[in-house]
């Protein structure tokens, strides 16, 4: 899971832990996500299969999750067209849809935010979470049978046209048309359906090794995050457990996914954010644009404070450390180490209060860069002296081991403990 604000390179590292694991499962979010994989000449950009869809291994969409049928029909037609069966993806009837009014909603709500907007990726997350929370919303078992989806619609538009009209001044939809459009999608995802529960459950029981794959990250999450510059969803690792529908005490291990650095997009606090050319130098460096917005990411030096947060809302057992390559061209490499607060005292644990976090201003110990590209290196301890004093660094001050480093995009550009 991720450890920052998203884009940690969650999608490689799930890839590379698939090889060893039976089952991937999303447990929360949907196509806000944008999960890279880069084999040889192919890439692949997934939003909401679970990453593990590559290396074909079985893939579960938990009830978490909330589904936008198109998007995932595009991704499902695409594996298949590039020669990965989809006959082994498995989503959960209690999945919620994404539906026209939660896309119109969040565009509309973030239009007249203005200067407040949160900056979503508009792809209707938080609409369709908060109709989950206000029992509104359509779930994926409401397309096994076309009446039932026709009147859940007919109920959920007789409100949200209101809303959209008179309060956001916008086109109503027509029920005739959503109704035949969702049954257009139920046809192609009713095999998919599944009890998931059940389907992990089982596989636990027969012995095989299940992943869980989260999207977003710890910063983003809706408790926990940095509210309200957060999504609708709790990345947490816990979250995998109720995101899934299995017991907390069957997950062994959790593994954090951290850049080198920090990026964020979208709105919000930041408080290691570059100023100055850098920050434009470190974005085309590691090339930081939005896999889902096309938009630049924001850049900033590796914050120690937020991902000692992290360790502790997720209990990180381990961590993957992404993207060291891209750190290889700075002579100085700032890590924010403690926090300086208004009263002027400095901290090492995350301000617990939002006013604080605003305020709060970076107190950075400056490591020694390195020159070398880190392409030859085949194991952490033949990285360049530098680079693997910044690695040992963050063990030491967060005391977690590191045991994964990322040197490159593809595949195979990771080295391990
Ligand atoms: P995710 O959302 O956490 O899966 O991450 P994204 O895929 O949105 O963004 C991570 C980007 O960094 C992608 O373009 C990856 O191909 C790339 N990437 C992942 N790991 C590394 C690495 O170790 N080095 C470099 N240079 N790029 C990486
Ligand atoms: P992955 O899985 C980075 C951010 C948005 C915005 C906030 C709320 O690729 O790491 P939302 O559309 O979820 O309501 O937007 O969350 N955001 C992400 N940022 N990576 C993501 O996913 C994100 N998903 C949402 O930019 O600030
Ligand atoms: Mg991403």
């Amino acid at each position: 899971m991720g450890a920052q604000w998203g884009d940690e390179g969650k999608g490689k590292i799930v890839d590379l832990l698939a090889q060893n694991s039976d089952v991937v499962c999303r447990y929360q979010g949907g196509p806000n996500a944008g999960h890279t994989i880069v084999v040889g000449d192919e890439t692949y950009k997934i939003r909401a299969l679970p990453s593990g869809i590559v290396r074909g291994t079985p893939c579960v969409i938990g009830n978490g999750c909330v589904v936008d049928p198109e998007v995932l029909i595009g991704e499902l037609d695409e594996f298949e067209r590039r020669g990965h069966p989809t006959g082994e993806v498995y989503l959960s009837g209690n999945a919620h849809l994404i539906m026209p009014w939660h896309l119109a909603i969040d565009q509309a709500s973030e239009h007249r935010l203005g200067k407040l907007a949160i900056g979503t990726t508009r792809r209707g997350i938080g609409p369709c979470y908060a109709d989950k929370a206000m029992r509104l919303g359509i779930r994926v078992q409401d397309i096994l049978d076309p009446k039932i989806l026709r009147q859940k619609i007919e109920v959920a538009l007789a409100e949200k046209n209101l809303w959209l009209e008179r309060v956001y001044e916008t086109e109503p939809f027509d029920l005739e048309t959503v109704a035949a459009q969702y049954e257009g999608y139920a046809q192609r995802l009713r095999p998919y359906v599944a009890d998931t529960s059940l389907y992990v459950d089982t596989a636990l029981r027969d012995g095989k090794r299940v992943l869980f794959e989260g999207a977003q990250a710890t910063l983003l999450d809706l408790d926990h995050g940095t509210y309200p510059f957060v999504t609708s969803s709790n990345p947490v690792a816990a979250s995998a457990a109720t995101g899934v529908g299995i017991g907390p005490r069957r997950i062994d291990r959790v593994l954090g996914v951290t850049k080198a650095y920090v990026t964020r997009v979208g709105e919000g606090p930041f408080p290691s954010e570059i100023a100055g050319p850098e920050q434009a130098r470190m974005r085309e460096l590691g090339g930081e644009y939005g896999t889902v917005t096309g938009r630049e990411r924001r850049c900033g030096w590796l914050d120690l404070v937020a991902l000692r947060y992290a360790v502790r809302v997720n209990g990180i057992d381990q961590l993957a450390l992404t993207k060291l390559d891209v750190l290889s061209h700075f002579a100085e490499l700032p890590v924010c180490v403690r926090y300086r607060t208004r009263d002027g005292s400095e901290m090492r644990d995350f301000p617990a209060h939002q006013s604080d976090f605003h305020a709060a201003e970076p107190v950075y110990e400056v490591l020694e860069g390195w020159d070398e590209p880190l392409d030859g290196c085949s194991s952490v301890d033949e990285l360049p002296g530098a680079a693997r004093g910044y690695v040992d660094f963050v063990e030491r001050e967060l005391d977690v081991e590191v045991t994964l480093v990322g040197t490159g995009a593809e595949r195979a550009a990771v080295l391990s403990r």
